[in-house]
């Protein structure tokens, strides 16, 4: 069975890749490598012993899209990663954000319609919650105006996908809303390959921990929280990879309730960003240099996912623990330095 996965030489796009061929799905990815590198295939072969079909494309030219579609009219199923995500540059550029994560989703969405039956999973963040008022965060809480265009490219796609499965019996659509992705695959051969500074907290952490950043800003302590520093839900790729492949067989398998469903990956379990600089000195046996400075702008207090919808009705279920997640980013962190 075919699977089309776009952004699938990305962070979360290269473990669900490994994830699908593991369990006997033939891949196709498509990828514009605007930020990542065709070298990621190479750890997905060293894993799986498989070389997934690969084309670099851009899916913001809608002829090439409407060719790629023609010529692989077998894809049964598509996993729709490939995305601009730097929450910074979406407020400097919204219209990139707008064409790259909006246009590129209604490309594909138009293909989609047009087949007998289709598939499709979307990407989508906790990031639409906003500050949620009741913690653990059900599927139910409302979406909040978005902080940033990037959230709002998230909300619209949800929305845009439910307003097309509405009136498209043949599509069936399921969002992942994940809270925050980390770690590594226990290979080593794939992992995170931030551009530039990091601008998220296990990227940072690591590198510093390495020696490549001098010293992790902890942005505030000043929060209502147990230590005053923001909690968020870590969630080990591996285990987000393997809720891809979950939710697509069960719109495969036709076992989903409606035509379009939402359901939350996290782990259930908030971590203040103190508590995952102590995760990263146990693994790692290093102590972190770290200084307490002001909040970051558009940063929330807390956020972590009830997982109750996920477990029950999808039948997933995080398997990694914060340490074994954070082991994962510093044995990556530490090969790719080399
Ligand atoms: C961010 C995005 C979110 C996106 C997610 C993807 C924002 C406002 N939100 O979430 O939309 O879906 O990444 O992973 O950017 N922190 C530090 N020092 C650092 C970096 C982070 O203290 O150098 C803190 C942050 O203040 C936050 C926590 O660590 O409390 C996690 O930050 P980060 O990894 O950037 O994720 P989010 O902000 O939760």
């Amino acid at each position: 069975m075919k699977i089309l996965v776009t952004g699938g030489l990305g962070f979360i796009g290269s473990h669900t890749v490994v994830e699908l061929q593991n369990q006997g799905f033939e891949v196709i990815i498509i990828d514009d490598c605007s930020n990542s590198t065709e070298k990621v295939l190479d750890g997905i072969v060293a894993i799986t012993g498989k070389l997934p079909l690969f084309e670099k494309l851009d899916l913001k030219n809608r002829d090439k899209v409407e060719d790629f579609f023609k010529k692989h009219d077998d894809i049964e199923g598509v996993i729709h990663f490939a995305a601009s995500k730097a929450v910074g540059e979406s407020v400097e550029k919204p219209l990139l954000y707008y064409e790259n994560n909006i246009g590129t989703l209604v490309y594909i969405l138009k293909e989609l319609s047009q087949k007998a039956k289709s598939s499709f999973i979307f990407s989508s963040s906790c990031t639409v919650y906003g500050q949620a008022d009741v913690m653990p965060i059900t599927e139910d809480a409302p979406v909040k105006t978005a902080e940033s265009p990037y959230g709002n490219t998230k909300q619209m796609g949800e929305e845009i996908i439910s307003d097309t499965c509405k009136v498209t019996p043949s599509l069936n659509a399921i969002a992942l809303r994940y809270f925050n992705p980390m770690g590594a695959h226990p290979s080593v051969e794939i992992g995170e390959l931030p551009t530039g500074v990091p601008q998220n907290l296990v990227p940072f952490i690591t590198q510093t921990g390495v020696g490549m950043r001098e010293q992790l800003s902890v942005f505030g302590d000043d929060y209502p929280t147990s230590d005053g520093t923001a909690v968020r839900d870590y969630i080990y790729v591996v285990d987000l990879a393997k809720a891809h492949v979950i939710a697509l067989k069960r719109l495969l398998e036709n076992k989903n309730d409606s035509n379009y469903e939402v359901f939350n990956v996290g782990t259930g379990t908030g971590s203040s960003v103190l508590e995952v600089i102590k995760s990263f000195e146990k693994v790692s046996g290093k102590k972190l240099n770290y200084k307490i400075m002001n909040r970051r702008a558009g940063d929330i207090t807390s956020a972590y996912a009830d997982t109750t919808k996920a477990n029950n009705v999808l039948g997933w279920k995080s398997e990694y623990t914060l340490d074994q997640a954070m082991k994962s980013a510093w044995d990556w962190e530490q090969k790719i330095r080399k």
